[in-house]
């Protein structure tokens, strides 16, 4: 074919690709082209069936584990979303079929690991090639990455510098989790047990910050249940901290420290005030710990994947996405004290119905901005290539607001 798709969706079959399947299928205005992807052609029909008729595209087979159709699928694309995950056991493939046939690419990941691992062994390649690779554009790390680069251009308006210290806090959220995000989870934990040596690269604030960046403020992290004296409420650790804050600090080294070299960042679970609060922060904190514990020990992570956590495919149902939601807030101050106050909210559950919509909007601002389209290739954070070209299409579309209220 001569004409390339926008936008081609690499796992469509998945629990989140089908999700953002019909939210393209929505979205279809005739201003973009797409069509979905996945391995088993049984598989994609259920779903087309499933999609109204007149907003059908068109699919692709193609499987992670053969080299041939990823190449077929990437040479019809200007950008793959892919959903097809864990990552670290089936993505790099797909990473080189992008960069070998020119599409760029956009996913879900929230593998700090394999991030490192794609950036060690394909940076050069995808440079070389003008290929852009955007990951973490889902719950994980769209709003805290896209939410404290508002605030910092907020702040440089308002008061003409940058918060030297942000520290996120999530205020409310409303969802759950999917097999496939368990799944990734349990496969860290296992590189980590093969891999010791992994815990201190992931460890690291700026594990996915480019070599010789100048970045080095020591960074505090919340990980027991503890007073927030920013909030006045109790607090417990946030598990997308993780991943968020790698992909914060390396936007920050590739937009040459525009948030200062000495720039501080955390993220923090908020739980209330007084002793319901307390309570809360503590059971939290210890129920983390706990499944920490629990899936690091064969029996009990047996027990755990047998009776409690969702299976591959499984998910949040349509009514826990549809009243889901979530509404962090981000607390700035400048080197000078000055203080500013962030909020950005979703209209969904973060993980899925959210998640979702700013996956696919990030899809189509990559195949169709053509600010993002003249970046030169390599790998990126979302607010390292979109700058401010993804606000639009999230605040209108996707369910999502940024908002200063303080
Ligand atoms: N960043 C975020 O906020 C966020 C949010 C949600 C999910 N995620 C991540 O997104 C990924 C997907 O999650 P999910 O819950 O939707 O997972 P899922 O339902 O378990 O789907 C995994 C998909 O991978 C496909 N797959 C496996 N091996 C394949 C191969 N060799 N070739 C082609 N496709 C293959 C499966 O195909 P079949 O359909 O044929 O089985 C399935 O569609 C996970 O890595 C998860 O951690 C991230």
């Amino acid at each position: 074919m001569t004409q390339k798709y926008d936008v081609v969706l690499f796992g469509a079959t998945s629990f989140v690709g089908k999700i953002a399947a019909h939210y393209l299928a929505q979205r279809q205005d005739n201003s973009f082209t797409w069509a979905i992807a996945a391995r088993s052609q049984q598989k994609l029909d259920a779903l087309l069936n499933d999609l109204p008729e007149s907003t059908r595209p068109n699919s692709i087979i193609a499987d992670a584990s053969d080299a041939d159709s990823l190449n077929a699928m990437c040479e019809q694309a200007k950008v793959i979303i892919s959903t097809v995950g864990p990552y670290a056991l089936y993505g790099e493939p797909l990473i080189k079929a992008c960069i070998a046939s020119g599409a760029d690419y956009v996913d879900l990941t929230g593998e700090p690991q394999w991030i490192k691992r794609m950036l060690d062994r394909h940076s050069e390649a995808a440079t070389k090639a003008g290929v852009r690779l955007v990951n973490s554009c889902g719950f994980d790390s769209i709003p805290s990455d896209l939410g404290v680069y508002f605030l910092q251009q907020q702040a440089q308006e308002k008061y003409g510098q940058t918060c030297q210290r942000v520290a996120m806090r999530v205020h409310r959220i409303k969802g759950g989790a999917s097999g496939g995000t368990i799944a990734s989870m349990l496969n860290l934990l296992d590189e980590v047990k093969k891999e010791p040596s992994l815990r201190k690269v992931i460890g690291s604030p700026y594990a996915l910050c480019p070599a010789g960046h100048e970045l080095k403020a020591y960074q505090p992290t919340v990980k027991s249940a503890k007073f927030d004296q920013e909030t006045n409420r109790w607090m417990a650790p946030f598990i997308m901290e993780a991943i968020n804050s790698r992909i914060v600090h390396r936007s920050n080294a590739l937009l040459d420290a525009k948030y200062g070299k000495r720039f501080v960042y955390g993220e923090a679970m908020l739980t209330g005030k007084g002793l319901g609060g307390a309570w809360r922060a503590t059971t939290m904190a210890l129920g983390l710990g706990g499944f920490m514990f629990a899936a690091n020990i064969r029996v009990l992570r047996n027990i755990l994947e047998q009776k409690w956590l969702p299976k591959p495919g499984e998910g949040p149902s349509p009514m826990e996405q549809q009243n889901g939601l979530f509404d962090i807030r981000f607390y700035g101050y400048t080197e000078s004290g000055k203080r500013l106050v962030a909020k950005v909210t979703g209209d969904r559950d973060p993980g899925y119905g959210s998640t979702a919509k700013m996956l696919s909007e990030a899809a189509i601002c990559l195949a169709q901005n053509e600010v993002v389209r003249k970046k030169p290739g390599g790998f990126y954070t979302p607010a390292s290539v979109f700058d401010d070209a993804l606000f639009t299409p999230l605040t209108t579309h996707a369910g999502l607001t940024f908002n200063v209220i303080g």
